[in-house]
């Protein structure tokens, strides 16, 4: 099964031009890889790459989930139709960054996964316990987790205009998001395991995709792609540094 990696760029590179050079570099290794891989810029970098570069496969990092004509009353925002329009097919919702600076709750982070899942987007939910919560163990961790993924996915399951295949999980330890600190790859992997259970049990989705991210480099890339159960990475500022991102798309594409 490949591994899909998630290129979180957050809020650099700082110019569009630099931003380009980045992704040159990238279509560079790609070239060269199997690797299945999702360019993640920010949205004032992301129409310009994907109107001159039309084939990358490409997602945002938000959007807001109003989305009728009529209410276009949201200054700032960017809607899932802009988004679809312009053909990308991925986002995320729920990042931990956005959960901790802008307080966006799991009720809002619900709404955006049914708009943008209705939409016909990929949407990679992301989920992970604050240091908190693991120091208080894997019973703490599993609780939490699953409170996560109950509210952020409510109504999910019994809409008819969602095709549950469109649904990636990224399990994101808050402790380890860009601290240098990343999770073991067998503590990751458990975690990892009870997601995909409670897709199993709950959904019938025994083959749900599941992520980790969280400090994923070019060191320790190898430890995470022994796992099976491990489906790709969600990586942040890796994704910045052209050898670092190399060796993770590399190694993830000779675990093929
Ligand atoms: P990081 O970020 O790889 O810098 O820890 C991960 C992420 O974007 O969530």
């Amino acid at each position: 099964m490949s591994k899909i990696i998630i290129a979180n760029w957050k809020m650099a590179p700082d110019s569009v031009s630099a931003a380009e050079n980045l992704l040159l570099n990238y279509l560079k290794i790609l070239k060269e890889s199997k690797a299945e891989l999702v360019i993640i810029p920010p949205f004032v970098y992301l129409s310009s790459l994907k109107i001159k570069y039309k084939n990358i496969k490409c997602g945002a990092q938000d959007f807001f989930w109003i989305n009728r004509l009529n209410e276009y009353h949201f200054t700032g925002e960017i809607s899932v139709k802009m988004l679809k329009n312009l053909g990308v097919s991925y986002a995320i919702a729920g990042h931990s960054e956005r959960r901790k600076y802008l307080n966006e709750t799991n009720e809002m982070v619900n709404k955006k996964m049914i708009a943008g899942l209705e939409a016909g987007l990929k949407m990679i939910l992301c989920v992970g316990e604050d240091l908190l919560v693991r120091k208080r163990g894997k019973e703490a961790v599993e609780f939490f987790i699953k409170e996560q993924l109950d509210k952020c996915l409510e109504g999910i399951s019994d809409n008819p205009k969602i095709k549950m295949t469109n649904l990636i999980i990224a399990y994101e330890p808050v402790w380890s998001i860009g601290t240098g600190q990343a999770d073991t790859a067998e503590d990751a992997q458990e975690v990892i395991h009870f997601i995909k259970n409670i897709f199993d049990l709950k959904f019938s989705i025994p083959n749900i995709k599941v992520l980790y991210g969280g400090s994923v480099d070019g060191k320790n890339i190898n430890n995470f792609v022994k796992y099976n159960e491990i489906d790709g990475f969600l990586v942040g500022g890796a994704s910045l540094k052209i050898g670092e991102i190399k060796k993770i798309i590399e190694a993830s594409a000779d675990s093929l």
